[in-house]
């Protein structure tokens, strides 16, 4: 569990709005270790492959759209959860292609669960209050709709350890990712705090 590793992108939004070092603080501040970080410009192709990783993520995604119509009184453009998806998705390659993101993997307890918790929900509207895409931007799926666009949430993160394997492996060589030691996981993991009085 303490080796447990997650994939976070910080989307064009993300990079435009100036976020980049405030995204990366609010992980760093956790505990969690940085173990690999890149700046690059993703393909069309290579997000969908990223998008594709996980084979439930088009049915949920496609569910969570048609249950955010339902909730605010709104019919959804269609009832099955594929169709909806197929048209997100097509929003989501030209969103995640259209400048630089930053990609990195962060390394600790829970990693997966602790960075999504931070992250918040899908739509930054409804997003907690303290999160990353709660706090720091103002999206909806309703503008997103009429704009014809995908949501603009600044960050991803893999949604379980298996789908941060995959995407891990889709954006990073093995030589990438870099083992090192923090000071800090002595107090973070260590069964003893022996040696902190001198
Ligand atoms: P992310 O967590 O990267 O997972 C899929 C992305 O698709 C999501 O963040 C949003 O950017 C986008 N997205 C998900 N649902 C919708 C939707 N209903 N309409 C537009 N964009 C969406």
């Amino acid at each position: 569990m303490k080796s447990e590793r997650t994939l976070v992108i910080i989307k064009p939004d993300g990079i435009q709005r100036a976020l980049i070092g405030e995204v990366i603080k609010r992980y760093e501040r956790t505990g969690l270790k940085l173990v690999a970080m890149k700046m690059t410009v993703a393909t069309e192709d290579m997000i969908e492959t990223h998008y594709s990783v996980d084979p439930n993520w088009k049915m949920v995604t496609g569910q969570k759209a048609i249950d955010a119509y339902r909730k605010k009184g709104m019919v959804p453009p269609s009832e099955n959860p594929l169709e909806l998806t197929a048209i997100i998705l097509k929003k989501l390659r030209k969103y995640m292609s259209s400048g630089p993101v930053v990609a990195m993997v962060w390394q600790g307890m829970n990693a997966v669960g602790v960075v999504r918790k931070i992250t918040g929900s899908t739509e930054p509207l409804t997003s907690d209050v303290g999160s990353i895409r709660g706090d720091l931007t103002i999206d909806s799926y309703q503008m997103a709709d009429t704009d014809e666009r995908a949501v603009r949430n600044l960050v991803h993160t893999s949604g379980s350890t298996d789908d941060a394997a995959k995407e891990i492996a889709l954006w990073f060589k093995d030589g990438e990712l870099i083992n090192y030691k923090l000071v800090q996981e002595a107090i973070l993991y260590d069964v003893n705090l022996d040696g902190i009085l001198e």
